[in-house]
Protein backbone atom coordinates (compact mmCIF):
# COMPACT_ATOMS: atom_id res chain seq x y z
CA UNK A 1 0.00 0.00 0.00
CA UNK A 2 1.78 3.33 -0.85
CA UNK A 3 2.03 6.20 1.49
CA UNK A 4 -0.98 8.61 -0.45
CA UNK A 5 -3.52 5.56 0.23
CA UNK A 6 -3.02 4.98 3.75
CA UNK A 7 -2.81 8.82 4.60
CA UNK A 8 -6.60 9.33 2.77
CA UNK A 9 -7.72 6.02 4.67
CA UNK A 10 -6.78 7.32 7.99
CA UNK A 11 -8.39 10.82 6.63
CA UNK A 12 -11.38 9.11 6.15
CA UNK A 13 -11.77 7.10 9.41
CA UNK A 14 -11.14 10.69 10.69
CA UNK A 15 -14.02 12.08 8.78
CA UNK A 16 -16.15 9.49 10.00
CA UNK A 17 -14.83 9.66 13.56
CA UNK A 18 -15.91 12.98 13.78
CA UNK A 19 -18.94 12.90 11.95
CA UNK A 20 -20.29 9.87 14.30
CA UNK A 21 -19.46 12.03 17.44
CA UNK A 22 -21.38 15.32 16.12
CA UNK A 23 -24.50 12.79 15.20
CA UNK A 24 -24.57 11.62 18.68
CA UNK A 25 -23.78 14.90 20.23
CA UNK A 26 -27.04 16.91 18.31
CA UNK A 27 -29.00 13.53 19.38
CA UNK A 28 -28.05 13.46 22.53
CA UNK A 29 -28.08 17.03 23.36
CA UNK A 30 -30.30 16.65 26.60
CA UNK A 31 -33.11 18.24 28.02
CA UNK A 32 -32.60 20.67 31.24
CA UNK A 33 -31.94 18.33 34.46
CA UNK A 34 -35.69 17.31 35.86
CA UNK A 35 -36.03 18.31 40.00
CA UNK A 36 -35.86 14.94 40.39
CA UNK A 37 -32.24 14.15 38.98
CA UNK A 38 -31.17 17.56 40.52
CA UNK A 39 -32.58 15.99 43.74
CA UNK A 40 -30.80 13.22 43.62
CA UNK A 41 -27.14 15.12 42.63
CA UNK A 42 -28.32 17.44 45.78
CA UNK A 43 -28.75 13.97 47.91
CA UNK A 44 -25.53 12.32 46.33
CA UNK A 45 -23.82 15.21 47.65
CA UNK A 46 -25.02 15.93 50.99
CA UNK A 47 -23.93 12.05 51.43
CA UNK A 48 -20.85 13.03 50.59
CA UNK A 49 -20.66 15.68 53.34
CA UNK A 50 -22.33 13.41 55.67
CA UNK A 51 -19.64 10.75 55.19
CA UNK A 52 -16.75 13.32 55.69
CA UNK A 53 -18.57 14.94 58.72
CA UNK A 54 -18.49 11.22 60.48
CA UNK A 55 -14.87 10.54 58.97
CA UNK A 56 -13.65 14.19 60.77
CA UNK A 57 -15.39 12.73 63.86
CA UNK A 58 -13.51 9.55 64.10
CA UNK A 59 -15.46 7.16 61.94
CA UNK A 60 -12.43 5.08 60.79
CA UNK A 61 -9.99 3.33 62.93
CA UNK A 62 -7.17 3.33 60.78
CA UNK A 63 -6.85 7.05 60.77
CA UNK A 64 -5.41 7.25 63.91
CA UNK A 65 -3.60 5.73 66.76
CA UNK A 66 -3.73 7.93 69.71
CA UNK A 67 -7.63 8.47 69.40
CA UNK A 68 -6.99 11.62 67.53
CA UNK A 69 -9.55 12.88 64.81
CA UNK A 70 -9.63 15.82 62.79
CA UNK A 71 -12.44 17.69 64.73
CA UNK A 72 -10.30 17.55 67.74
CA UNK A 73 -8.14 19.99 66.27
CA UNK A 74 -10.38 21.07 63.73
CA UNK A 75 -13.61 21.42 65.11
CA UNK A 76 -16.18 22.45 62.30
CA UNK A 77 -13.03 22.35 59.78
CA UNK A 78 -11.53 25.03 61.82
CA UNK A 79 -7.89 26.16 59.91
CA UNK A 80 -8.55 24.04 57.19
CA UNK A 81 -8.53 26.55 54.59
CA UNK A 82 -9.44 24.81 51.78
CA UNK A 83 -9.62 28.22 50.22
CA UNK A 84 -5.97 28.57 50.40
CA UNK A 85 -5.00 25.00 48.29
CA UNK A 86 -3.41 24.37 45.99
CA UNK A 87 -0.11 25.74 47.82
CA UNK A 88 3.38 25.85 48.61
CA UNK A 89 3.63 23.35 51.93
CA UNK A 90 7.79 23.21 53.15
CA UNK A 91 7.20 19.77 54.57
CA UNK A 92 6.31 18.47 50.95
CA UNK A 93 8.64 21.20 49.20
CA UNK A 94 6.41 21.40 46.71
CA UNK A 95 2.37 22.79 45.74
CA UNK A 96 0.24 20.29 47.00
CA UNK A 97 -3.85 19.98 46.82
CA UNK A 98 -5.98 19.80 49.83
CA UNK A 99 -6.35 16.24 49.94
CA UNK A 100 -2.20 15.63 50.54
CA UNK A 101 -2.52 18.16 53.33
CA UNK A 102 -5.28 15.88 54.66
CA UNK A 103 -3.02 12.56 53.86
CA UNK A 104 -0.21 14.72 55.96
CA UNK A 105 -2.37 15.07 59.48
CA UNK A 106 -3.69 10.91 59.08
CA UNK A 107 -0.13 10.22 59.34
CA UNK A 108 1.58 12.54 61.37
CA UNK A 109 -0.32 13.87 64.28
CA UNK A 110 -3.03 11.37 64.15
CA UNK A 111 0.03 8.46 63.60
CA UNK A 112 -2.55 6.86 61.01
CA UNK A 113 -2.69 4.94 57.83
CA UNK A 114 -3.21 7.75 54.82
CA UNK A 115 -6.28 7.45 52.52
CA UNK A 116 -5.71 6.27 48.96
CA UNK A 117 -5.87 9.82 46.83
CA UNK A 118 -8.62 8.90 44.81
CA UNK A 119 -10.47 6.87 47.64
CA UNK A 120 -14.21 8.30 47.87
CA UNK A 121 -13.37 8.87 51.94
CA UNK A 122 -10.73 11.08 51.08
CA UNK A 123 -13.07 13.04 48.40
CA UNK A 124 -15.48 12.88 51.52
CA UNK A 125 -13.14 14.80 53.55
CA UNK A 126 -12.73 17.75 51.15
CA UNK A 127 -16.30 17.70 50.48
CA UNK A 128 -17.03 18.41 53.99
CA UNK A 129 -14.70 20.94 54.45
CA UNK A 130 -15.23 23.18 51.51
CA UNK A 131 -18.84 22.79 52.28
CA UNK A 132 -18.64 24.65 55.15
CA UNK A 133 -16.30 27.08 53.79
CA UNK A 134 -18.87 28.14 50.46
CA UNK A 135 -18.68 31.74 49.50
CA UNK A 136 -14.82 32.22 51.17
CA UNK A 137 -12.51 33.88 48.61
CA UNK A 138 -10.31 31.23 46.92
CA UNK A 139 -6.75 32.72 47.72
CA UNK A 140 -4.52 30.12 47.11
CA UNK A 141 -0.93 31.30 48.18
CA UNK A 142 2.44 30.79 49.74
CA UNK A 143 3.00 28.92 53.40
CA UNK A 144 3.71 33.01 54.76
CA UNK A 145 0.07 33.57 53.88
CA UNK A 146 -1.10 30.55 55.96
CA UNK A 147 -2.86 30.93 59.18
CA UNK A 148 -2.23 29.89 62.66
CA UNK A 149 -2.09 26.30 62.99
CA UNK A 150 -5.38 25.26 64.94
CA UNK A 151 -6.11 26.05 68.70
CA UNK A 152 -7.24 22.84 70.15
CA UNK A 153 -9.74 24.20 72.08
CA UNK A 154 -12.89 22.11 71.71
CA UNK A 155 -13.23 18.35 71.31
CA UNK A 156 -16.48 16.49 71.09
CA UNK A 157 -16.26 12.79 71.81
CA UNK A 158 -12.52 12.35 71.70
CA UNK A 159 -9.28 13.63 74.30
CA UNK A 160 -8.71 17.38 73.55
CA UNK A 161 -5.73 16.74 73.85
CA UNK A 162 -3.17 17.30 70.70
CA UNK A 163 -0.15 15.25 70.01
CA UNK A 164 2.45 18.55 70.08
CA UNK A 165 3.15 17.76 66.43
CA UNK A 166 3.42 20.86 64.43
CA UNK A 167 2.51 24.38 65.61
CA UNK A 168 -0.49 23.70 67.59
CA UNK A 169 -0.35 24.94 71.29
C1 LIG B 1 -3.34 16.89 66.80
C2 LIG B 1 -3.86 17.97 66.02
C3 LIG B 1 -4.31 17.70 64.60
C4 LIG B 1 -5.17 16.73 64.13
C5 LIG B 1 -5.83 15.63 64.90
C6 LIG B 1 -5.36 17.03 62.72
N1 LIG B 1 -4.65 18.12 62.35
FE1 LIG B 1 -4.70 19.07 60.58
N2 LIG B 1 -3.31 20.37 61.22
C7 LIG B 1 -2.71 20.36 62.48
C8 LIG B 1 -1.62 21.32 62.49
C9 LIG B 1 -0.71 21.60 63.67
C10 LIG B 1 -1.57 21.90 61.20
C11 LIG B 1 -0.56 22.91 60.65
C12 LIG B 1 0.63 22.06 60.19
C13 LIG B 1 1.60 22.71 59.27
O1 LIG B 1 1.20 23.44 58.36
O2 LIG B 1 2.78 22.46 59.40
C14 LIG B 1 -2.67 21.30 60.44
C15 LIG B 1 -2.97 21.64 59.15
C16 LIG B 1 -4.02 21.10 58.42
C17 LIG B 1 -4.41 21.52 57.10
C18 LIG B 1 -3.75 22.65 56.30
C19 LIG B 1 -4.24 24.00 56.74
C20 LIG B 1 -3.55 25.12 56.00
O3 LIG B 1 -4.00 26.27 56.10
O4 LIG B 1 -2.54 24.86 55.33
C21 LIG B 1 -5.45 20.73 56.71
C22 LIG B 1 -6.19 20.77 55.39
C23 LIG B 1 -5.71 19.81 57.79
N3 LIG B 1 -4.83 20.06 58.81
C24 LIG B 1 -6.68 18.83 57.77
C25 LIG B 1 -6.81 17.87 58.77
C26 LIG B 1 -7.71 16.75 58.66
C27 LIG B 1 -8.68 16.49 57.52
C28 LIG B 1 -7.54 16.00 59.79
C29 LIG B 1 -8.15 14.68 60.12
C30 LIG B 1 -7.88 13.62 59.19
C31 LIG B 1 -6.56 16.69 60.62
N4 LIG B 1 -6.14 17.81 59.95
C32 LIG B 1 -6.17 16.29 61.88
C33 LIG B 1 -3.11 19.61 63.54
C34 LIG B 1 -3.97 18.56 63.47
Amino acid sequence: MNMTIKMSRRLGLAVAVVAAFATTMSVSAREPYTAAELKSMEDKLTASVQRGYDLWYGARADMANNGLACANCHPDTAATNPQTFPKFLPQFNKVVPFREMVNWCIQNPQGGKALDLASEDLTALEAYSFYLHRGVKIDTGLVTRQTAGPQVTTARGFAGKSTGIGFDK
